[in-house]
């Protein structure tokens, strides 16, 4: 440009030459950038082939037995006529399990649930309450012992089996960045609307989606982002009860929520539990009053149980988390109320 500049302005070149050999000289570099793009953005999708190899290619640590693989089918291709009905009686027996070798955080764990209870678990941060309710869900396998449905090794139901009966609330509930539709028929895609419509209702969800501007059509961004925690809460409770579990797991679903968002999912939960059998890990004691048991368990044991009152009675471990956790509450809400 400048010594095309220069002529030009000495007259030696015209404006249209000048103009021409500029923009020759783009079309000529345009290409060989794309490709030096192209071949970054190879470089990139190499890589990215590379992890997605890796990551098929990877071992289930949990996965079924050939035999039971060739009955029930896979994930993939499920075989659900096959399934086995479950009713939901539940029971560990002589559970030892560890995470690494040699350190254990279960050791000879004897459980008894009847079908269509519900037990709370309660105890201190590391007590081994999720391990407890990771091993029902099947996310790992006792390491000695075994856990039994209806009286049967849980193993021979299949993953999907189990599955298919299960439904689980986790303390941070996943959603996708999809419509709220589709987050709640996620585990059953072939609901129907009103179905979904249904099960919204029941929890208590129904009223703030409708308040969304499209209602059940709303996407709800990456990860829920849209939604508070306790609406996202909410939708993964109907997408548990939407499958119509046999077995419900919930895990600490109510902490980190406000208590206006608490007195709906308190209302959820008891929807939900109805019928089925329900382990609870409870973080707010307040919760877990009225279920059939509660067990208090310390470094993978159990230390107490019985109900709520039975275990106040008692004076022991529960009642001391239970008065210190009143006090607590009642200090916060005085506190807000003075702030208010
Ligand atoms: N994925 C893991 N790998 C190794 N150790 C773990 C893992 N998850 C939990 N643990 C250990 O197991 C024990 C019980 O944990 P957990 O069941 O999460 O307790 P809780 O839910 O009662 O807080 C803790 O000592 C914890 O450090
Ligand atoms: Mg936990």
């Amino acid at each position: 440009m400048y010594i095309g500049g220069n002529l030009t302005i000495q007259g030696l070149v015209t404006v249209s030459a000048l103009y021409l050999a500029i923009n020759y000289a783009r079309m000529f570099f345009d290409p060989i950038m794309q490709v030096a793009r192209i071949l970054a953005e190879l470089q990139q999708a190499q890589a990215s082939a590379e992890r997605i190899v890796g990551l098929l290619e990877l071992e289930l640590e949990i996965h079924d037995s050939k035999e039971i693989e060739e009955k029930f089918g896979t994930i993939l291709h499920p075989k659900r006529e096959n399934y086995l009905e479950i009713k939901g009686d539940v029971e560990f027996k002589d559970v030892s399990f560890s995470y690494l070798k040699d350190e254990y955080v279960l050791k000879n764990f004897n459980l008894k649930v009847k079908q269509g209870t519900s037990v709370a678990l309660v105890g201190a941060t590391g007590s081994g309450k999720t391990t407890i309710v990771n091993l029902l869900c099947r996310f790992y396998e006792p390491t000695k012992g075994e856990i039994l449905i209806d009286g049967m090794n849980y193993k021979d139901y299949s993953i999907g089996g189990l599955h298919s009966s299960l439904g689980y609330v986790l303390q941070t509930p996943h959603l996708f960045n999809l419509s709220i539709l589709d987050n709640i028929r996620y585990g059953k895609p072939d609901a129907s609307r009103e179905a979904v419509e249904k099960v919204a209702k029941l929890i208590g969800a129904h009223d703030f989606i409708m308040k969304l501007e499209d209602g059940y059509d709303t996407f709800v961004g990456e990860e829920g982002s849209m939604l508070s925690l306790g609406e996202r809460q909410l939708i993964s409770f109907a997408r548990a009860l939407l499958v119509n579990p046999k077995i419900l797991v919930l895990d600490e679903a109510t902490s980190s929520i406000d208590t206006k968002t608490e007195e709906t999912i308190l209302k959820a939960i008891e929807t939900v539990m109805k019928g089925r059998t329900t382990f609870i890990v409870a973080h707010r004691l307040s919760t877990i009053t009225n279920v059939d048991k509660i067990l208090v368990i310390d470094q993978g044991k159990i230390k107490e149980q019985g109900t709520h009152n039975e275990l106040i009675q008692k004076q022991g471990e529960y009642y001391e988390l239970y008065k210190n956790q009143f006090i607590e509450e009642t200090i916060d809400k005085s506190f807000q109320k003075a702030e208010s």
